[in-house]
């Protein structure tokens, strides 16, 4: 499976649930790639958000070495799965991608643990160090769910 999570920034919560994901894969033996990517620029080259590292720490994951990137239209040839952590995503996912863009491969994240519910990952970008622990949280649960679905893909 090649994966990739996609947020606004691809500093806070994106990263998050790539970490998170490699890590659940690793564990189950299976060679998924999994990515992330920001809908939006400003961020591009940075490490994760402090809180997005320490609550990954604070759980067994490093994510210091992952690196801020962009969203682009190629994306749509290099992954089985794109997730958008939130609507906004999702709609900047799709104009983006513009005549590449494969909305078939493009899946709310939390549509996995609440289907249908085109839901929204909340961005503890404006928030204190809670909000991280939540959305930690969130993320993780979801990642069980993606994880234990697609355990038979190598
Ligand atoms: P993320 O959070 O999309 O979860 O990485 C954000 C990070 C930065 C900004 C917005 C959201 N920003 O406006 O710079």
């Amino acid at each position: 499976m090649r994966i990739l999570m996609v947020c606004l920034g691809n500093i806070c919560r994106s990263p998050i649930a790539e970490g998170v994901l490699k890590h659940k894969a690793n564990e189950l033996g299976l060679s998924w790639q999994v990515d992330s990517a920001g809908t939006e620029p400003y961020h591009i080259g940075e490490a994760p958000h402090r809180f997005s590292q320490k609550v990954c720490l604070r759980n067994g994951i490093d994510i210091s070495g992952q690196r801020a990137r962009q969203f682009t239209a190629s994306d749509f040839e290099k992954y089985d799965i794109i997730y958008a952590m939130a609507d906004d995503v999702y709609r900047e996912i799709k104009r983006i991608g513009g005549n590449k863009a494969n909305m078939n491969r493009v899946a709310y994240f939390l549509n996995e643990v609440m289907p249908g519910s085109d839901a929204s990952v909340p961005d503890p970008w404006y928030g204190g160090e809670d909000g991280f622990t939540e959305v930690f949280d969130l993320i993780n649960k979801t990642c069980d769910v993606i994880a234990d679905k697609y355990a038979q893909h190598k």
